[in-house]
């Protein structure tokens, strides 16, 4: 069964009535000042459209929402505050902040919340039982939660999903939530999930995938997948090494995974026999130690050890000659999907990859998908702006899982 959409919502009537609604404000936080700042507001501003809809509807919307992994229990390291403070200064509507989830705070705000006001609860995951295994653990939250809705009036409360970052999580906010109230999918979770479903369906050809990041494990099921469907993958950033490996060359002190290596070789066999071809860099910039200031040169990706660093070379960074390939591949490509960035892209002296790959996906005429949370802040913090490209995506590991085919509990929870 389709799941419900927000506008079915807004035509049955939601003026007055407290609406939860389940958003993505996992932003990143720079905690170098002596207040914390927002550094990548993306998912601050993808949540806001929504909001903004049920405020002009007049609903009393409450948000919960996730920041990082805290313990289960509130750490002001994980508060929520910094996101909520930027999600305010963005906003037309007013916005108020509980200093708990379901406690004695955001009870007497939901509670006290005007037509159109908008309260946000503070991170979810303060609560164990958010994220619990036991389902009747993550039912009792949800239940607290679901009660955050209850109006003395009567009118019936509602929920909506428009954290697509985290549909691939059975958390209480996300799953068990959607058993307990009047369940209807976020206009950001239908937007994503069409763009996904042509990149799955139909993607015009040739269909380039440029995957990178630092682990391998993360990215196997993905890979496995996207071999049927794309026509070339390309390799990059700290998951190359065990690739390099695989193919029985030396990577010196490079992040590596020695137990995904027999799996790669399996898929770099098995690619030999499908329509789709790995494209490995075949220059990698080493470095002597992983800094931003440390001595770094390029050496062939085949023989890292013959760098000056020997045994102690460290790649950061894909090679000129391999970026210009990739950049090659992918402006002749009619779609393109990139999660991970190609290297260290923080440090400077290690941003050239991945910032070639950015540029080559803003000059393609093909159809763009940056996917991923690293990706996105990549990209933004090179200096792209978001109308470069085709689409760039709130969710990480959760459009990794779609792509993957696996069934995401958000998903499943809002088509039931
Ligand atoms: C993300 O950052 O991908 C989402 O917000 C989900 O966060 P999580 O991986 O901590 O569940």
């Amino acid at each position: 069964m389709a799941a419900q959409t927000v506008e079915q919502l807004i035509q049955e009537g939601v003026r007055g009535r407290r609406v939860l609604v389940r958003s993505d404000l996992n932003v990143p936080l720079d905690d170098s000042g002596r207040s914390r700042r927002v550094t990548d507001d993306g998912r601050i501003r993808a949540s806001l459209p929504v909001l903004q809809k049920l405020s002009d509807a007049g609903a009393r919307v409450i948000v919960m929402a996730h920041l990082g992994r805290p313990k289960g229990e509130p750490d002001p390291q994980f508060s929520l505050r910094p996101a909520a403070e930027r999600l305010a200064e963005l906003a037309p509507f007013e916005v108020e902040q509980a200093d708990d989830t379901v406690g004695a705070s955001a009870r007497s705000k939901a509670e006290n919340l005007a037509e159109g006001g908008v309260l946000i609860l503070e991170n979810v995951r303060f609560d164990a039982r958010e994220t619990s295994k036991d389902e009747a653990e993550r039912g009792s939250f949800a239940d607290e939660l679901a009660r955050l809705t209850e109006s003395a009036g009567g009118a019936q409360g509602a929920y909506v999903d428009d954290a697509f970052g985290a549909v691939h999580r059975k958390h209480a906010s996300v799953y068990d939530i959607a058993y307990r109230l009047p369940a209807y999918q976020g206009d950001l979770v239908r937007t994503e999930l069409d763009v996904l479903d042509t990149l799955t369906s139909t993607p015009e050809r040739p269909y380039v995938v440029v995957l990178g990041g630092s682990k391998v494990s993360d990215k196997l099921a993905v890979i496995d997948n996207l071999m049927g469907q794309a026509d070339y993958l390309l390799i990059g950033g700290g998951m190359v090494f065990t690739f390099l490996a695989a193919l029985g060359h030396d990577v010196g002190s490079s992040l590596l995974e020695q137990d995904q290596i027999d799996t790669v070789k399996r898929y770099l066999d098995s690619a030999t026999r499908t329509e789709c071809e790995f494209v490995l860099p075949t220059d990698i910039v080493v470095a002597s130690k992983f800094a931003a200031d440390a001595e770094h040169e390029v050496a062939a990706a085949d023989s890292l050890e013959q760098s000056s660093f020997g045994s102690s070379a460290v790649g950061l960074d894909i090679g000129p000659a391999s970026a210009k390939d990739f950049a090659d591949h992918i402006l002749s490509a009619r779609t393109v999907f990139w999660n991970g960035p190609m290297g260290v892209f923080e440090f400077e002296a290690f941003a050239g990859g991945t910032r070639t790959v950015a540029e080559a996906l803003t000059g393609t005429k093909g159809f763009t998908v940056v996917g991923g949370g690293d990706s996105a802040a990549a990209v933004r913090s090179l200096g792209f702006d978001d109308s470069q490209f085709g689409h760039i995506s709130t969710g990480g590991g959760a459009s990794l899982e779609y792509l993957e085919g696996k069934e995401l509990p958000g998903l499943t929870a809002l088509g039931k």
